[in-house]
């Protein structure tokens, strides 16, 4: 009988930020010994021969459309693209038909991820006008991760009022992740843009002062137990809100802002209407430098797969969002390639930070005694993305036609290797 179910020889793994060379072994869907010689024998047994072995990526933002707008993606679909592209977890936003504003659609998307998924899920109870008792009988569940707050409107329309927030923000003990465009900035600047503006001035229309009032907004509700969060963060001046502790906020960046800017927009229209918008090359330098340095948390997609067929309507009918799930790992990783990122930086925004904000304590590390998810990397080689080799349901990506870092070879997702 061998010993442990899997041993990867040879491993280039991150210990404490530093890279070195190890055997890793798994047995019942945990690593079980991380060390330089492992002496019993794996049912399978992995040459690494000093390839990257890391730690599955943790996406805390994503839209899986299901239920209600399945025909964008759903749990299966969306799962199946994550894991083979390395993300083992994800955390699905509450902004489906119906939402999730309660405990029977949240028990019934987590039935439904049980039936279907092929990576774990958790999922985000949107604050409405008037649930915080329906949320607080959500903060056991084993699905839930936290709470959505939207400060202004977007895909799905849901909002909520101060006085609904600060109840909330007092009665639960839970992580709150905001949608920080401020409402009131957005509706003053509607017109801004002209009689019929197209995708390019999408930038304009949802201005950065929309995001610097909502980030303003967030940082002022902090407080001791507090733990909240800013989704997307998009501008140069939301930076200097977010907090270095523990109260925060804390923030995410998507990988279309750290690549994107506004002239990719006017270059590929609708595709890349998203909301926030992607902006200047000031932000978007912005935000890499933050990222690179800490400021800035965790990277997240806010995978938002929406149809072509959708993004073909006029600018103005056409839904705001992109796919981002394919492309995370090999996105972050292409940014070490080119010296923006370093190694330890890149796989704790990826896997450590996010497991951390979250409350997963089991995950996000190649460490003893942590959940075996897990992926082998080339760092020689390259991907040219290609519409013919996404997966997501919506089947297309931004990133076409950008090199990016390669794909992981293999993954593994509670000690199983992953075949989808
Ligand atoms: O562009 C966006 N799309 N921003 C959001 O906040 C929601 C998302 C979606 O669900 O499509
Ligand atoms: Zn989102």
């Amino acid at each position: 009988m061998p010993r442990y179910d899997v041993v990867f020889r040879e491993a280039r793994i991150l210990e404490d930020g530093a890279e070195r060379l190890s055997d890793v072994a798994i047995r019942n869907g945990r690593i079980e010994a991380v060390r330089s010689r492992i002496a019993g024998d794996g049912a399978d047994e992995v040459d690494c021969g000093g390839q990257w072995l890391l730690p599955g990526a943790v996406d805390m933002h994503v839209h899986l459309r299901d239920p209600g707008l399945t025909h964008k993606e759903d749990l299966g679909t969306g799962t199946a693209a994550a894991v083979a592209a390395g993300v083992t977890t994800v955390c699905d936003m509450p902004n489906t038909r119906p939402p999730v504003l309660g405990i029977d659609e949240l028990r019934a998307k987590a039935a439904r991820a049980r039936a279907v998924a092929h990576c774990d899920v958790r999922f985000f109870v949107a604050l409405g006008r008037d649930n915080v008792d329906a949320i607080a009988r959500c903060v056991d569940e084993p699905s839930f991760v936290g709470v959505k707050v939207f400060l202004g409107a977007t895909t799905g329309d849901l909002l909520s009022d101060d006085g609904t927030l600060r109840r909330a923000l007092d009665a639960l003990p839970c992580l709150f992740v905001f949608h920080a465009e401020d409402e009131g900035v957005l509706r003053r600047n509607l017109g801004a843009a002209g009689a019929s503006p197209d995708a390019a001035a999408h930038h304009v229309l949802r201005p950065t002062e929309a995001a610097v009032e909502g980030a303003r907004r967030v940082a002022a509700l902090a407080g001791p137990g507090r733990r909240l969060h800013i989704c997307h963060l998009s501008a140069a001046g939301e930076l200097p809100f977010l907090s270095g502790g523990p109260q925060g906020p804390t923030g995410e960046v998507a990988p279309h802002h750290l690549w994107f800017t506004a002239d990719d927009t006017a270059r590929i229209g609708n595709l890349l209407k998203v909301n926030p918008p992607v902006r200047l090359a000031t932000d978007r330098d912005a935000l890499r430098a933050a990222l690179a340095d800490g400021r800035i948390a965790a990277i997240a997609t806010d995978h938002a797969p929406h149809t072509l067929d959708e993004k073909a309507a006029p600018y103005s009918a056409a839904p705001s969002g992109v796919p981002g799930i394919d492309t995370l790992v090999p996105s972050t990783l292409r940014l070490v390639q080119t010296g923006l990122l370093s190694m330890a930086r890149a796989v704790d925004a990826l896997s450590a930070a996010p497991a951390r904000l979250l409350g997963l304590a089991d995950r996000g590390r190649v460490a003893e005694g942590l959940r075996a998810d897990l992926y082998l990397w080339d760092e020689r080689k390259a991907w040219c993305v290609d519409r013919a080799d996404v997966r997501t349901k919506c089947g297309w990506s931004p990133f076409e036609g950008v090199t990016l870092a390669a794909r992981p070879d293999a993954v593994w997702f509670e000690g199983r290797k992953v075949v989808v």
